[in-house]
């Protein structure tokens, strides 16, 4: 019995002969391969590969309806038929495959041609992250180990945070305008508003945390601050980071252990904390704090002036006006605070001489610290 089965033709193709023939011998499916081909051959892009592909091998293209068609034909013949369906759809999508590498590596070929000389190409330079950024980042990463949450302080700060509640009275040298950047509230706004300055210290963000959080605390601040200095060793912008621990029964013994735990490990070896009683409004008792020499090791060399030790910050237990100010119970809590500064960090680290040139934004200062 001779059946015929007529599989639809896409894009227009011309009708291809009965199923029958293509099974009986192969010439048809040669047909179809040859014309695929020479189709094949005269595409130029990927979506012209495309539509081929949909053409042949999409649900409703030529070789797919071959193979749905099997089935109307005797079932002795089936299998051989199959087999050599399944070739010409392998050749198809090996050929598919290779005519898209091919117009890549030409479409690739014509992108070079059109730069003249490859090797006059620059490379890309990576950047780099400032040492003060690195500095300050290492120091996250140190104290979160500790276990202190990093918190955050604005650079605009209300007067009373950055100074009364801080203890530091109106009277205080520190307010005066040779110290300070006061910000002056817009002209003729009318309203009352609190005396904004620039923060010149990271301790406010003490203040801020204490009257939003309660004991126990244990946070650092890291962050820009200003005040109207400008010298080799002083920028008038400059960077602090701020240490608080609140809870019952915190001592100065902890404040020691912590500092020289830090110390231990941004630094890599043990090194000895020293104090040298000092006074901030804000902490009674109060201390300045020294650490034995990293790069000596306390035997003298000439980052630490022959001394042995590096003097770093300034610390102490938190007053108790300081806890009231901001409604912790200074009969329950006690606390220390210490600050120091990220540049001089930076500096003693990396050997940089003078403070200002972090601030140049000489981008071949900044490439010397990859990082
Ligand atoms: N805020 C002080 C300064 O800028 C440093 C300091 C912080 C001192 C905390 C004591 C406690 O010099």
């Amino acid at each position: 019995m001779v059946r015929t089965a007529v599989f639809s033709s896409a894009c227009g193709a011309p009708a291809p002969a009965p199923i029958v023939r293509v099974v009986s011998d192969s010439i048809d499916l040669d047909g179809l391969l040859t014309r695929f081909r020479g189709e094949l051959a005269g595409t130029e892009d990927e979506a012209g590969l495309y539509q081929l592909q949909v053409a042949y091998l999409g649900k409703k293209g030529q070789v797919t309806a071959l193979s749905k068609s099997l089935g109307s034909l005797a079932p002795e013949d089936r299998k051989a038929a199959g087999e050599r369906i399944n070739a010409v759809k392998r050749a198809c999508e090996e050929e598919i495959a290779a005519r898209a590498a091919e117009l890549r590596s030409r479409a690739r070929q014509r992108e070079l041609a059109r730069i003249e000389d490859v090797s006059a190409v620059r490379p890309r330079a990576l950047g780099t992250f400032h040492p003060i950024t690195q500095t300050r980042r290492a120091l996250e990463q140190v104290f979160g180990e500790l276990g202190f949450d990093i918190e955050d302080g604005p650079h605009v700060e209300f007067a009373r945070f950055n100074f009364d509640d801080l203890n530091i009275g109106p009277d205080h040298p520190a307010r005066d305008m040779a110290d300070t950047f006061f910000v002056q509230p817009a002209a003729g706004s009318g309203r009352m508003v609190d005396e904004l300055v620039l923060r010149t210290h990271t301790s406010p963000v003490q203040i801020r945390t204490m009257r939003a959080r309660k004991p126990p605390i244990r946070i650092v601040a890291l962050g820009t601050v200003f005040r109207r200095d400008d010298d080799a060793t002083h920028s008038p912008m400059f960077h602090q980071i701020e240490g608080l621990c609140v809870d019952e029964g915190v001592s100065m013994a902890d404040l020691r252990a912590t500092l020289y735990r830090f110390v231990g490990a941004f630094f890599g070896r043990e090194l000895e904390v020293r104090f040298r009683p000092s006074f901030f409004p804000f902490v009674e008792p109060g201390a300045e704090f020294d650490m034995q020499c990293p790069f000596c090791g306390g035997s003298g060399c000439s980052t630490c002036k022959s001394s042995g030790w590096i003097e770093l910050g300034g610390s102490g237990m938190v007053h108790p006006a300081v806890f009231e100010a901001c409604g912790i119970d200074p009969e329950r809590y006690t606390g220390w605070a210490f600050g120091f500064g990220i540049d001089r960090m930076a500096m003693l680290m990396h050997q940089i001489h003078d403070l200002r040139l972090m601030f140049d934004g000489d981008i071949r200062f900044a490439e010397q610290f990859p990082c």
